[in-house]
């Protein structure tokens, strides 16, 4: 148990994974400060109970402050760009935005004092694993972009960790799709191209069909194979983390974040099917430039390292939770 807990400043917090970790951190009773510049989160999002600062990560007048007045002692940074295909069409974008302002983000940290930086990283680290499930050891070698600005950001953090007093939690996210099952928050993000996303949209109407990006994939079925990780599982892990970080200040962490398993495109379609009790319209469609065949997480450990266990490991409770939100979106008018 952590007596006194030191507040947690939260970049991305109005974000999608940003808002449940602050939520995770509210509920253990961790003091939160949002720093989000709102480019593709939202005010609203951000949960009741923390303090947000509208504002840029790269902005380290702004960072100074916040850690000065709030007396931050952890970061967890959530902030970044999130598409791997738009990674692909405009790589120096995503450079900028993982990678440059995570730098200055870390020199932040590093001069505020703040001793534990939690960062948001990827399977995408991964590029074409060498084997399936893919351990935190194997080779990184990213297809897109996308993967190669978050492994730099996992190299800066390192070495900046080895050189000043600083520790770190890498986690590396596979497909995190869901939401607050106490429906307080949930993937808002307009224009979304995350497969559950996209399939709940099409079970409510939201769009017409959904496509599948490649149909000929190595994989039992020919479409892709992903490893779906509850968006409250993966804030809660979170939370073990940041605990951890304090009472081990000379330890830092490295660790897959999923349940073990992969689902195809198919499989994860026909578990919106099953929920809804109605089919949605697939269409078959070439593949999308930087995607790997399958990513599934070998995550021994976690579960060896953390308390954390997974709450939600079943496809279709993802689903009836991403589903739960769509609908209160829709009935709010967002989106
Ligand atoms: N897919 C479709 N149709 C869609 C959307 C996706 O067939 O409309 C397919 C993709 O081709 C892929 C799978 O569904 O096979 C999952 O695609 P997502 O876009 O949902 O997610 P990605 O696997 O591309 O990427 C996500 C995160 C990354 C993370 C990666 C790690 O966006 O941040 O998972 O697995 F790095």
């Amino acid at each position: 148990m952590i007596e006194k807990k030191p507040a947690v400043l939260v970049t991305g917090g109005a974000g999608y994974i940003g808002s449940h970790a602050v939520l995770a951190l509210l509920d253990a009773g961790w003091p939160v400060v949002v720093i989000d510049n709102l480019s593709t989160g939202f005010a609203w999002a951000v949960p009741e109970g923390a303090t947000l600062a509208e504002g840029d990560i790269a902005d380290s007048a702004l960072v100074a402050s916040l850690i000065g007045e709030h007396g931050i002692g952890a970061i967890m940074h959530f902030a970044g760009s999130v598409v791997v295909p738009d990674s692909v069409a405009d790589p120096l974008r995503y450079y900028e935005n993982n990678t440059v302002k995570s730098r200055a983000l870390i020199a932040s940290a590093v001069k505020g004092g703040v001793r534990h930086f939690i960062f948001s990283s990827t399977a995408a680290t991964y590029g074409i694993p060498e084997k399936i499930p893919a351990a935190e050891e194997d080779r990184t070698e990213p297809i897109n972009p996308y993967g190669w600005s978050k492994l730099m950001t996992e190299r800066m953090l390192k070495d900046a960790a080895f050189a000043h007093p600083l520790n770190f939690g890498i986690l590396r996210y596979f497909n995190v799709a869901g939401a607050d099952p106490a429906g307080r928050s949930g993937q808002s993000t307009r224009g979304a191209t995350h497969l559950i996303k996209v399939a709940v949209e099409a079970a409510i109407g939201k769009r017409g069909h959904v496509d599948i990006f490649g149909t000929d994939f190595d994989t039992p079925d020919g479409t892709g194979v992903r490893d779906y990780i509850h968006v409250s599982d993966l804030a809660a892990a979170h939370v073990h983390v940041l605990e951890r970080l304090i009472e081990s200040p000379d330890e830092s962490l490295l660790m897959n974040c999923g349940y073990g398993h992969g689902f195809s495109v198919l499989e994860v379609l026909n578990a919106v099917d099953r929920v809804t009790n109605a089919p949605i319209e697939r269409r078959p469609a070439p593949r999308r430039a930087g995607d790997p065949p399958a990513l599934v997480a070998d995550n021994r450990r976690i579960l060896s390292t953390l308390d954390w266990r997974p709450q939600r490991d079943d496809l279709d409770t993802i689903v009836t939770d991403a589903l739960r939100w769509e609908r209160l979106l829709a009935e709010r008018g967002i989106g």
